[in-house]
């Protein structure tokens, strides 16, 4: 009958406010976020739940950690959001408009549909030699019994691989200079983590003059190299030749001298910061679990075995892949990902206002008992035992998600796991004892200081010397 047709009509939804941390937490919790802002998203998450409104006058800022409500401010109400204002300030002060920090979403998915081609699987696979061939130059350097901090190694390692693929550039005085200048940039940062930034950063202090000089460093040389390429035809494969070939589809238009500077600015740090702390975090892991590095090794020298093409090799890797996949998720170095809310919406059956600033975390929901068994357990087979099969989307998103996912995944997943097989076949990097690494959060999850390890050479057979 329709009445009982109209008793199952479902109630409507009443929307509440999300839960809420007491008044003034944030003035309070300031020089917490500045110091660890991971360490902090994983104690409100402890104390408040996955989703929490942080009290503050001047902002409204939601701590989002429940996948289904990432999946919805990432992807299916995607349209309603713009980036964070860290984003804003690292656009108008030093990446310009490239893709990671262009904030209009028309021009952004424009920008976006030029640069794909460069790296999907296809074109990606080609820079697998250039992975292969200066993860071989380090092994070469490296002498036996050496004391390195690996991290500072990796960072070295994969600017040199950013800047063959990028600027078909060997490593040179070009790449240090930019690779380093990028460094100091990123470590200004931190101090713009507070409401008086925007006032901060346009005072004339030092900090602000080093700011400049360094961004006037890294233009010149960009715009130089730009400009070799423009006059070289010869300089082919890299990116930065693609960047110079692309055409708008709507009206044949190339890119500018000024947006290319961008866009290459944009993919040198995200390129290589991100990656290299990946790595550095792998080695740590790996010393850390001897088990696991021996079943590595083992891979590694029976891949190394056959004759493969460095790609090939690649995709034989399969536990050195669990390994990289397994440290991203514990120590993912995106490790929050920020959000501005352009109009009101809902999350579940809260309701949250236009203007919010949404934090979301991969470094909490990737440790969240919920999803993952004994979540704070270093363990690549469970990568492999099934455990992961039926994670809900958003459980694990070191890459993010939606229209603004990392457009260098690939990449990262192909650098990380040839350069930790072709160091591994030839050397294991013993930690040095008694190191108990912290992470420092900047923009991204680093170790604080620096992974020390013993470089010892391996005879090859599979067993270390
Ligand atoms: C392990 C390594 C990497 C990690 C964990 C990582 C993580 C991320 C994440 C989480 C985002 C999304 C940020 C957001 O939504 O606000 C992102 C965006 C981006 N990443 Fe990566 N990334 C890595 C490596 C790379 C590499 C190798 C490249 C380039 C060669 C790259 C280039 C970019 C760019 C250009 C964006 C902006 C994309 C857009 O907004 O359209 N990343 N990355």
């Amino acid at each position: 009958m329709n009445l009982s047709v109209e008793q199952k009509q479902p109630e409507p939804v009443v929307l509440v406010k999300p839960p809420s941390t007491p008044p003034f937490y944030l003035m309070r919790s300031l020089s917490d976020i500045r110091n660890d802002l991971a360490g902090y998203m994983l104690r409100m998450r402890e104390t408040f739940g996955p989703l929490v409104r942080v009290h503050s006058v001047l902002r409204k800022i939601y701590l989002v950690n429940e996948p289904e409500y990432i999946q919805q401010v990432l992807v299916s109400q995607g349209d309603n959001f713009t980036k964070d204002v860290m984003m804003r300030l690292l656009r108008d002060h030093i990446l310009g408009e490239g893709l990671l920090t262009n904030l209009d979403r028309d021009s952004h998915r424009r920008q976006r549909k030029l640069l794909a081609p460069a790296f999907r699987k296809k074109h990606i696979a080609s820079y697998a030699e250039a992975m292969v061939d200066y993860s071989e130059r380090m092994a070469a350097e490296w002498k036996p019994g050496e004391t390195v901090d690996i991290a500072q190694e990796m960072m070295r390692l994969t600017l040199g691989i950013v800047s063959k693929t990028l600027f078909d550039a060997d490593v040179d005085d070009d790449a240090a200079d930019i690779g380093e200048a990028l460094t100091q940039l990123l470590e200004y940062f931190p101090k713009l983590v507070s409401p008086l930034a925007p006032l901060r950063i346009s005072l004339p202090t030092p900090g602000r003059k080093r700011l400049f000089d360094n961004l006037q460093r890294i233009d010149d040389t960009v715009l130089r190299i730009i400009q070799e390429h423009r006059e070289d035809p010869d300089k082919h494969g890299s990116l930065l030749s693609l960047l110079l070939q692309v055409r708008h589809e709507d009206d044949g238009s190339g890119m500018s001298d000024k947006q290319i500077r961008d866009e290459a600015i944009t993919l040198f740090l995200a390129g290589h910061e991100t990656t290299a702390n990946a790595l550095a975090w792998t080695w740590y892991m790996l010393g850390k679990h001897p088990e696991e590095w021996d079943r590595m090794a083992r891979e590694v020298d029976d891949v190394w075995e056959q004759d493969l093409t460095p790609y090939e090799k690649f995709q034989k890797l399969s536990y050195t892949r669990h390994i990289f996949a397994e440290t991203l998720r514990l120590f993912p170095p995106a490790h929050t990902i920020g959000r501005k809310s352009l109009e009101s919406f809902s999350l579940g059956s809260h309701e949250i206002p236009g203007g919010s600033m949404v934090l979301m975390s991969p470094f909490v929901v990737h440790r969240d008992p919920r999803y993952w068994d004994d979540p704070n357990t270093f363990r690549p087979s469970r990568w492999e035992d099934g455990s992961t099969d039926n994670l809900p989307k958003f459980a694990y998103f070191p890459f993010g998600g939606g229209a603004r996912v990392c457009i260098g995944e690939h990449f990262a997943w192909m650098e990380g796991v040839l350069v930790l097989a072709t160091l591994a076949r030839q050397w294991r990097p013993a930690l040095i004892p008694g190191q108990d690494v912290q992470h420092q959060a900047l923009i991204t999850l680093r170790p604080k200081d620096g992974v020390w390890v013993t470089l010892e050479p391996r005879n090859n057979t599979g067993k270390d010397s």
